[in-house]
């Protein structure tokens, strides 16, 4: 194994974060089986709130362990991957890519980039990789280990030098979990070639903003089935809590967000304990409050979001 991608792969198995060159932009990946790399991933780009991210595979047999691919879905990833294409899909029953990948949807986005590098750290590694563009939330994507450097030096382990980015504009997002696929972001794979290969029109989300749709306005998007209570300083004994430290007593049963109020751990455990609270007899959920710094911003934003 190159020494690079040794190292790469050691620092990733540790939770640490490696930039790394695509076809489109450079990435900041992370294990997208731990929920702490993932964590840790949203704390680097210091975004207000949890927006799904994309996983990288090495083959579309990799991906089809992680999701569920209709004909149409098939397809796609036949012909366009590897390549600029990012196909969502509904995850599989007991998928083991990091709910917060999700940001609390059903669904998952999964693309095989084609940049030799990044290839070849995904096959070595054996692991799926969680990578949105290495920039800070707000700014616009690098395409130079240079530009990811000036942005994130200071948040990532490593960065794999691949060079400049042949394309330097993102992957196309299509959603592709109905027999009807739908554009969601705009790129390199354009919508005419994607027709011709289904021999039929597809439709373009209206938007054509990076961020096409809110996780909040996704149709599949999770909210739990019980009532949420926010900022909750009692709790009743026919509720299920959501801890933030010191749980307050008397539940019916407690979910520990993090014992020691460390947020990154909160955020790596927020979209699994809130389905396992769902999950019990408990008539609702109640949750503790969490502080509005870091990553406290985008806890709140979600919990409130699920409250609504
Ligand atoms: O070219 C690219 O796609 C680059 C390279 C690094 O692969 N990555 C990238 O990731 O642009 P990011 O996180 O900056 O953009 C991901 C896009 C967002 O627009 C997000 O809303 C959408 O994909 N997305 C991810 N998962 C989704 C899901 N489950 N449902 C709907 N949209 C999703
Ligand atoms: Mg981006």
């Amino acid at each position: 194994m190159n020494s690079e991608i040794a190292r790469a792969t050691e620092l990733l198995l540790r939770d640490a974060l490696v930039a790394i060159p695509t076809e489109t932009v450079y990435g900041l990946a992370g294990n997208a089986l731990s929920d702490r790399a993932v964590a840790r991933i949203y704390e680097a780009k210091g975004r207000p709130a949890f927006n799904p991210l994309i996983v990288h595979v090495s083959s579309l047999e990799q991906a089809m362990q992680y999701a569920d691919f209709n004909d149409v879905a098939a397809r796609l990833a036949r012909h366009f991957w590897p390549g600029p294409l990012t196909l969502v899909l509904p995850r599989k029953p007991g998928c083991a890519l990091s709910l917060l990948t999700s940001a609390g949807l059903d669904s998952i986005a999964l693309r095989i980039p084609s940049h030799p590098l990044a290839l070849e750290l995904l096959r070595e590694s054996n692991l799926p990789l969680a990578a949105p563009s290495a920039n800070r939330s707000g700014r616009i994507s690098p395409t130079s280990a240079r530009h990811v450097y000036e942005e994130l030096a200071d948040k990532v382990s490593l960065i794999l030098d691949g060079g400049d980015c042949r394309i330097g504009i993102e992957s196309t997002v299509v959603d592709a979990c109905g027999e009807l696929p739908a554009i969601l972001r705009r790129g390199m794979v354009s919508r005419e070639s994607i027709q011709q290969l289904l021999g039929r029109p597809i439709s373009t989300a209206n938007d054509t903003t990076d961020t096409p749709k809110s996780p909040g306005m996704l149709q599949s998007h999770y909210a739990p089935q019980k009532p949420l209570r926010l900022n909750a300083h009692t709790v009743s004994d026919d509720e299920a809590l959501l801890a933030f430290g010191v749980p307050l007593p008397g539940a019916m049963q407690t979910a520990q967000l993090s014992a020691s109020r460390n947020l990154e751990e909160a955020a790596a455990n927020l979209f699994r304990m809130l389905r396992e609270l769902d999950a019990t007899p408990a008539r609702a959920i109640a949750a503790m409050p969490i502080p509005m710094q870091g990553l406290g911003e985008a806890i709140n934003d979600r919990l409130q979001r699920a409250a609504s």
